[in-house]
């Protein structure tokens, strides 16, 4: 019975010296396997003499069980090891703070363009849109541009091609939002055209323009706000209110001069360029040009089927972009259309 106790004592070491789950099962066949050393013995009784057999195959029984136990313990241990380094390696910190979400912000110069619209729509003005792929009769003929203009030059303007690559005629991107007043007034005649007294327009018109153009101050694509206001009795004097009021309250201040400065449109006439200057901060007694704008000119409204003895109106068209630098004391233009995050993020 040595023999067993040492059995036993031999499968404990070995069973202890393991902890992969493989190994365990491939040394308990040592023991307890087909041709293992408990086995054997169980094999062995058959040769013992029938007054032996009862007591040797109890010790061994004995010794098979404390052999399973260590096996079964050993099982146990690897298996409540190998759970836990399992946790250990997944475990969660749940005092970390989370992941935040990125937030998109408005573009600084949406903001403007927002900010343009509320103000305007506070004195009775519509946000009217149009097509940036435009028609040369909308972006120039109807707006009085004449066929030899320079403005209509290669140099100026991105015509487009046709799918075989020979130019499009008379198709290009705007150059202006002045078009959408062209646009507009037409539509406006169309559905009230046969009316007595025909309703006032009154029209508020931001978007995309594209020339060919790149600097500093100059982008192939920027921004402007075209506004437009057609009725009986709208004078210059109505021009250069709505112009001041709105520039001090787009800048939040009173401190500011606002110039007109004669200057030529083929849309408008009389014309004027815009200027303001402000009285103190940074800029201090610069005149920054900021808009064109003018009279309708009888021939635009002609065009679009308004009668020009009969109605008047001013029109105007605003660089949100450079308002926007004005605002944010912004120095590039192109800063703000490089997708940098660093940049825009300080907006948001
Ligand atoms: N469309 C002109 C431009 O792009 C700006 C402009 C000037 C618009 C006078 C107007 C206006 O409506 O009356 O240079």
């Amino acid at each position: 019975m040595d023999n067993l106790d040492q059995i036993v004592s031999e499968a404990q070491v070995a069973f202890a010296a393991i902890s992969d789950p493989d190994a365990l099962e491939q040394a308990k066949a040592r023991f307890l396997g087909k041709s293992g050393q408990i086995t054997e013995l169980l094999k062995g009784l058959g040769k013992l003499p029938p007054e032996e057999k009862k007591t040797a195959g109890a010790a061994i029984n004995v010794a098979k069980t404390a052999v399973e136990n260590a096996l079964n313990a050993r099982r146990e241990a690897i298996r409540k090891a190998a759970l836990e380094a399992r946790l250990a390696e997944e475990a969660l910190d749940v005092t970390l703070p989370g992941r935040a979400e990125a937030r998109g912000g408005l573009h600084p110069v949406t903001r403007t363009l927002e900010r343009i619209e509320s103000l305007f729509a506070s004195i009775g003005f519509e946000v009217a849109d149009g097509p940036e792929i435009e028609e040369d009769f909308h972006n120039f003929t109807a707006l009085n541009t004449p066929e030899d203009h320079p403005a209509r030059s290669m140099h100026d303007t991105f015509y487009l091609q046709n799918p075989d690559g020979t130019l499009a005629e008379k198709v290009l991107l705007r150059t202006h939002t002045s078009p959408i007043q062209a646009r507009y007034m037409q539509a406006h005649v169309a559905k009230y055209g046969q009316l007595e007294k025909m309703p006032e327009i009154r029209i508020i018109a931001p978007g995309r323009v594209y020339r060919v153009d790149s600097d500093a101050t100059h982008s192939p694509m920027f921004h402007q706000v075209e506004g437009l206001w057609v009725g009986e009795n709208v004078s210059f004097a109505d021009l250069k209110g709505v112009i001041a009021d709105f520039l001090k309250s787009f800048f939040e201040t009173d401190d500011l001069t606002v110039r007109f400065r004669p200057s030529f449109f083929p849309f408008t006439e009389p014309s004027a360029e815009i200027d303001v200057a402000f009285m103190s901060g940074a800029l201090k007694g610069r005149w920054l040009e900021i808009a064109g704008c003018g009279m309708v000119h009888p021939n635009v409204l002609k065009i679009a089927g308004i009668d020009p003895e009969k109605y008047t109106g001013f029109a105007f068209g605003f660089g949100p972009d450079r308002l926007t630098m004005l605002r944010y004391g912004v120095n590039d233009l192109r800063l703000f259309f490089e997708g940098d995050l660093r940049f825009l993020r300080q907006f948001a």
